[in-house]
């Protein structure tokens, strides 16, 4: 699902794939050394960011998505549309982060920005409701 290059992205996914490399940059990672950014897209044009954060008690770790999904909704802002994950190598998201992100729009997009592929390379982009078919959601 890879579609051409990073220049023939809208804008609003370029800043998006900008903020989660950014971020990524700030990854907290001594014990992996895998470093992840990512960075969220609210229905108001918003973007927030977040990456992984390990700690020496290694359950404690938090993953990027989920860091910058926080990041959104301690604004207030629950919309989000769309994620950017920037790594090297896949698959990600985690289980953990699909359910997570799933809360907050089950049909989001997904853009998963393996700089293995090179920073001129489009990120791929899937459906989370793809990545993660039947999550769990209580009805409110
Ligand atoms: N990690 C993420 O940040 N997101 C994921 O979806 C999978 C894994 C982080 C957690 C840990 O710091 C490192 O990657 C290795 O698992």
């Amino acid at each position: 699902m890879t579609d051409g290059s990073h220049a023939a992205l809208p804008v609003q996914w370029k800043s998006l794939v900008a903020a989660a490399r950014d971020a990524r940059s700030n990854a907290y990672a001594p014990y992996s050394e895998f470093t992840v950014g990512a960075a969220v897209l609210t229905k108001a044009g918003d973007i927030f960011s977040g990456c992984n954060v390990e700690n020496a008690s290694y359950g404690l770790t938090i993953c990027a998505e989920r860091a910058a999904a926080c990041a959104a909704i301690a604004t207030g802002q629950q919309d989000i549309v769309a994620v950017c994950i920037s790594l090297t190598g896949t698959p990600i998201p985690c289980g953990t982060c699909r359910q997570f992100l799933y809360e907050f729009n089950p049909s989001m997009t997904v853009l998963i920005d393996d700089l293995n592929a090179g920073t001129e390379a489009a990120p791929e982009t899937v459906l989370l409701s793809n990545l993660l078919p039947r999550g769990f959601r209580l009805e409110r």
